[in-house]
């Protein structure tokens, strides 16, 4: 069995992945990966890191490793085993480490029985008339806008339908929306797969930021609660550690902190790229407008076409065999959600966008950790796309998407610009 650490494969092979990896982080690798999932799939569903671990291409494999009990997320204990614990010690990643899609059994089952299904089917309908109404005000903006003739539809709409809509189930004040999205947009570098060094700092005054923030909302709902989800949780967290304030303040912040900034930049992506490919192709857009009772499997389409979020890590709990290759206990293996996605044996011509495909995906992860918030995604997608049919028949870009090429693991759409 190799260490982790160690350098395997045959040198055109980690050749191979250095640069499909760079191609990913390219303008043209944004603007369409597909080539470098089919080329990355190609080497197996196994493929060697460069740094050491696995890449997981293949649906089986990727499914197998988000649902498998042999598999962990990399947590504290784990950062610790290694031979470079201090690679780990950015302030923005130790921040990140402490949150639910770090933490593994006992703590992350209590954390998750404590939030239940914060979106079930009643959560749901009671939020939809309010989510519908906050789309048609967000449209009325994009129909201002397009009066000049052209609109970004990132910043009109997209950015800000998912802010409002997590803004207002939390009870967040409406003027701190856009310091929210801020400091959430140069956050997330400290997730990425290799953070440079001028990274990781954006990353760390935007977690002093965040902190701070979110910190001082806790402060002020404790002294002024609502009816709202928030309170609820300080409620319920106060009870769990009635002696320890600085305890249950620790796991409220991470919880509003993490569900927050989970919520914004992977539901921007879904909402930009439903309408981008949607108008893109106006005998597709004008299909749907035809048939709306395909809404829903056009926002599964998208999800699965282009995944918001490209990769995710997992750790082996005892030495293991994944897809005929043997990997040692502790071993890291990324996930490649887009390369499963379009892998042809689970969808079959993984290229072509087909709304009635019916295929599978596994953008929103699996097993302990399956995204807490993807049906809350799925209905601000529906209500948007149903909207946007009925109001912009010939709403179409005037050029592809611009894309912050420096993520490969959470992806942002910085503009797509649109015309009628
Ligand atoms: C299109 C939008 C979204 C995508 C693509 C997405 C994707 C993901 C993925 C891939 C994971 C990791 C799953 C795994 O490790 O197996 C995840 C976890 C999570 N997501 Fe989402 N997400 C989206 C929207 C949201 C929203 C709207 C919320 C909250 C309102 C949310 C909250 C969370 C939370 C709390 C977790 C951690 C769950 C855990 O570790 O137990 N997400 N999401």
């Amino acid at each position: 069995m190799t260490a982790v650490g160690d350098i395997r494969g045959t040198t055109t092979d980690r050749r191979a992945v250095i640069a499909l990896l760079r191609r990913l982080r390219s303008g043209e690798g944004h603007a369409n990966p597909l080539p470098v999932w089919e080329e990355m799939r190609a080497l197996g569903d196994v493929v060697r890191a460069p740094w050491g671990g696995y890449f997981v291409t293949g649906f089986e494999a990727c499914s197998q490793v988000l649902r498998g009990r042999n598999w962990l997320v990399p947590d504290f204990a784990w950062q610790e085993r290694q031979p470079d614990p201090e690679r780990w010690q950015a302030p923005a990643t130790q921040e990140m480490t402490r949150t639910l899609i770090r933490l593994n059994a006992p703590t992350h089952t209590c954390q998750r029985r404590a939030l239940g299904n914060p979106f079930d089917r009643g959560t749901l309908e009671a939020l939809r008339p309010g989510i519908a109404a906050l789309v048609s005000e967000l449209l009325d903006d994009l129909a201002e806008e397009l009066r000049d003739g052209e609109a970004d539809f990132v910043r009109t709409v997209g950015e800000r339908l998912p802010v409002r809509t997590v803004g207002r189930w939390l009870g967040l004040p409406p003027e701190d929306y856009a310091h929210i999205l801020d400091f959430t947009h140069r956050q997330v570098y400290a997730q990425e797969l290799l953070p440079t060094k001028s990274e990781l700092a954006v990353s760390a005054q935007a977690t002093l930021e965040m902190r701070a923030y979110f910190t001082e909302l806790i402060r002020h709902r404790r002294a002024h609660p609502g009816n709202d989800v928030l309170t609820g949780w300080i409620h319920y967290w106060d009870a769990q550690y009635p002696d320890d304030r600085a305890a249950a303040d620790q796991v409220i912040y991470d919880l509003t902190m993490f569900i927050t900034i989970a919520s914004l930049e992977t539901s921007a992506v879904l909402l930009t790229n439903a309408v981008w490919f949607l108008t893109q192709d106006p005998s597709r857009a004008a299909w749907l407008r035809a048939h709306p009772q395909h809404i829903d499997d056009a926002v599964e389409e998208t999800l699965r076409y282009d995944p918001p979020v490209w990769l995710n890590s997992r750790v082996a709990a005892e030495d293991t065999v994944l897809a005929g290759t043997p990997v040692a206990k502790d071993t890291t293996v990324h996930v490649l959600y887009g390369a499963a996605a379009h892998d042809p044996r689970r969808n079959p011509d993984p290229e072509v966008f087909d709304i009635r495909r019916g295929g599978g995906h596994l953008t929103f992860g699996g097993g302990a950790h399956y995204c807490l918030g993807a049906a809350l995604a799925r209905l601000e997608a529906r209500e948007l796309l149903g909207q946007v049919l009925e109001r912009f028949p010939t709403l179409r870009p005037t050029a592809p998407p611009t894309y912050d090429t420096s993520r490969v693991v959470f992806r942002r759409i910085t503009s797509l610009k649109v015309t009628t």
